[in-house]
């Protein structure tokens, strides 16, 4: 953990951040803010045989923002919807090595906004 207690995989993630940028023409998109701190994120998602074939994120968000979202993109990539759903801001926080609790809200913004691009996704594709 580093002074300000961020494991090292937290800061890897947000000094190289993976995935970043918007995908044009996404098949499933989803945008939060956290009204904890006024922070947005935004995850696009491409789906290929019901597996997430390409998955980004855009954030304007704090370190844990984005190292969240780095990891969770990374989690859920060649996931179902099915699994990636699944994903939760704890399990994107343990597989980073955990994060200071006051940073834990921080999490909720990458798990919420890929669970929203999924149900974008399904709800685009029962039209
Ligand atoms: Fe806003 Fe972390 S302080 S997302």
């Amino acid at each position: 953990m580093s002074e300000i207690g961020y494991s090292k995989k937290v800061l890897d993630h947000f000094m190289n951040p993976r995935n970043v940028g918007a995908l044009e023409n996404p098949d499933g998109y989803g945008k939060v803010g956290n009204p904890v701190c006024g922070d947005l994120m935004e995850m696009f998602i491409k789906v290929k045989e019901e597996k997430i074939d390409e998955i980004t994120f855009r954030t304007f968000g704090c370190t844990a923002a984005i190292a969240t979202s780095s990891m969770t993109t990374e989690m859920a990539k060649g996931k179902t919807l099915d699994e990636a759903v699944k994903i939760t801001r704890k399990d994107v926080a343990d597989t980073l090595g955990g994060l200071p609790p006051q940073k834990m809200h921080c999490s909720n913004l990458a798990a919420d906004a890929l669970h929203l691009a999924i149900e974008d996704y399904r709800q685009r594709a029962e039209k």
